[in-house]
């Protein structure tokens, strides 16, 4: 009896242990959380709360020093409770964000915080605009082990500047996303608050084994493109117990646009949603497409709540 109860506690305990995760669909885990061996505060490197001194440069100072460990045990970057206001920063791998209860992350309303991206390749050009497009407000491109997670912080996209600029058809570039991750793969989004993104607000583009769960993500229902989750693209992607309140789809399973997606030919596939509810009047619960000219395979979509949507 007593070797059953140390067997339990073993297995227990093997779940919470680093490792590298298994790709299967409905076995794979990131518990880097606890594991990264490095650890910084944002007001290490200069950051101040108060919601108006600018944190881009503590932001980018601050991942461009851990990223020195990305050999060498991973490094976990915590923002502390208070309003960080902040443009466009970028992570790196192997790499945890941490938000403590009572941080809020505030989106810069000024552009030039905003570093210019070309056009997604499986979409030929911006969805705002033709040309070029503003990078997300936390952007990753080619990275391996990512977490951006929280005991339910907050990141805060202050979007109301970016709708009323769309509206009024002033943009010359296609509007930031909240969060984007390109061609990586071990993602990890949890237990966050998401509110007022510019446009869509989590976009995994080209990236595989992912896993997004226990978000809270608010829009207006009246603003523009809010999309909740858009797997772009994608493999592996397991986005589970999330409440989303948005102006567009809940969810929105993509692959690229026309004759450009077609090319690219990436598809989104192996995805399993399950445990969401949504509130979207004028849009979808789940969305395939629009913009899926690369194909779409093998989608579970379980234990929905759908409340007032399409
Ligand atoms: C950045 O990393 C170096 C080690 O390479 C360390 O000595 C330095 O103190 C770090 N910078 C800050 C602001 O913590
Ligand atoms: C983030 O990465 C992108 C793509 O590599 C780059 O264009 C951009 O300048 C980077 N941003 C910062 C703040 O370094
Ligand atoms: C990122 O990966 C893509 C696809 O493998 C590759 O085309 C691109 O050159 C890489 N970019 C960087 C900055 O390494
Ligand atoms: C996280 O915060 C949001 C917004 O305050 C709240 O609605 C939600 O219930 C919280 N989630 C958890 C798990 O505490
Ligand atoms: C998210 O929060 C839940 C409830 O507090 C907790 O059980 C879970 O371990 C957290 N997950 C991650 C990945 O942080």
């Amino acid at each position: 009896m007593v070797f059953g109860v140390i067997s339990i506690v073993l297995i227990l305990v093997s779940v919470v242990e680093c490792g590298t995760p298994s790709s299967e669909l409905n076995d794979f885990d990131y518990p880097a959380i606890n594991c990264r061996k490095h650890s910084a505060v944002l007001t290490d490197f200069g950051g101040v709360g108060d919601g108006k001194t600018s944190n881009t440069k503590a932001f980018n100072s601050a991942i461009t020093n851990l990223s020195q460990y990305s050999k060498d045990g991973g490094a976990q970057l915590i923002v502390p409770p208070g309003k960080w206001l902040t443009g466009s920063f970028n992570l790196t791998s192997h790499f945890t964000l941490f938000l403590q209860k009572d941080a809020v992350i505030l989106g810069s309303q000024d552009e030039s915080e905003w570093p210019q991206l070309p056009v997604l390749p499986s979409y030929g050009r911006g969805r705002d605009a033709p040309d070029g497009r503003f990078s997300s407000l936390i952007f990753g491109t080619n990275l391996t082990d990512v977490v951006i997670t929280g005991n339910n912080g907050t990141i805060d996209g202050q979007g109301s500047y970016w709708w009323s600029k769309f509206k009024n058809d002033q943009l010359k570039l296609t509007r930031p996303y909240m969060i984007e991750l390109m061609y990586s793969n071990q993602i990890q989004i949890s237990n966050l608050t998401l509110v007022n993104s510019p446009s869509w607000f989590v976009h995994p583009i080209y990236s595989s084994d992912i896993i997004i769960n226990g978000l809270t993500i608010l829009a207006p229902v009246g603003s523009p493109n809010t999309d909740g989750i858009d797997p772009d693209s994608c493999t592996n992607v397991r986005i589970e117990d999330n409440y989303i309140v948005s102006g567009d789809d809940c969810i929105a399973i993509k692959s690229g646009w026309d004759q450009y997606g077609i090319k690219f030919g990436k598809p989104s596939q192996q995805i399993v949603i399950r445990r969401l509810t949504c509130i979207s009047p004028d849009s979808a619960t789940v969305a395939l497409g629009s913009e899926m000219s690369g194909g779409i395979q093998d989608v579970r979509i379980e234990d929905i709540t759908a409340i007032t949507t399409e």
